[in-house]
């Protein structure tokens, strides 16, 4: 396996753990901003899961095979699952704030073995990625900052 897919497949196994996590909370959030937190994590694991299948397909151009089982997913991904539904909304989106770090850090690390390997294609798919997950990361910081 080329040091691209095994960074790609990370990346995939990232995605999918975040995309999970935000549906997970967006079916069991219980808060007073109920209604506009639910939607805001529609639109966080709906961001997620449209990637994950350009991310495998990505996978496949590059002759490698997407993961695709929970099993495997949990053996790649760094994202760390809860036991217990966090009590509020701001604490559903610490979390997804702090996972979606390390989501940024795996498209980075693909980005550069991408431009290694002159997939010149697929690094700008990367950077228009982690552009979004930045934008999302300025909206979860001023959805939890405390004045
Ligand atoms: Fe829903």
């Amino acid at each position: 396996m080329s040091i691209l897919a095994e960074t790609m497949k990370k990346l995939h196994a990232d995605n999918f753990a975040f995309y999970l996590k935000a549906h997970f909370y967006h079916w069991n959030i219980e808060d007073p901003n109920f209604k506009e937190y639910h939607n805001f994590l529609e639109e966080i694991y709906t961001l997620a899961f449209e990637d994950a299948d350009s991310i495998a397909e990505h996978i496949r151009a590059i002759q490698d095979y997407a993961p695709g089982s929970l099993a495997r997913f949990k053996e790649l991904t760094t994202i760390v699952e809860d036991d217990i539904i966090p009590a509020t909304g701001l604490a559903m989106f610490e979390r997804l704030l702090a996972d979606l770090e390390l989501v940024c850090f795996s498209i980075m690390i693909a980005y550069n073995a991408a431009n290694d390997a002159n997939e010149i294609g697929l690094s700008n798919f990367l950077q228009d990625k982690y552009d979004a997950r930045r934008k999302l990361a300025w909206m979860l910081r001023s959805t939890i900052k405390r004045h």
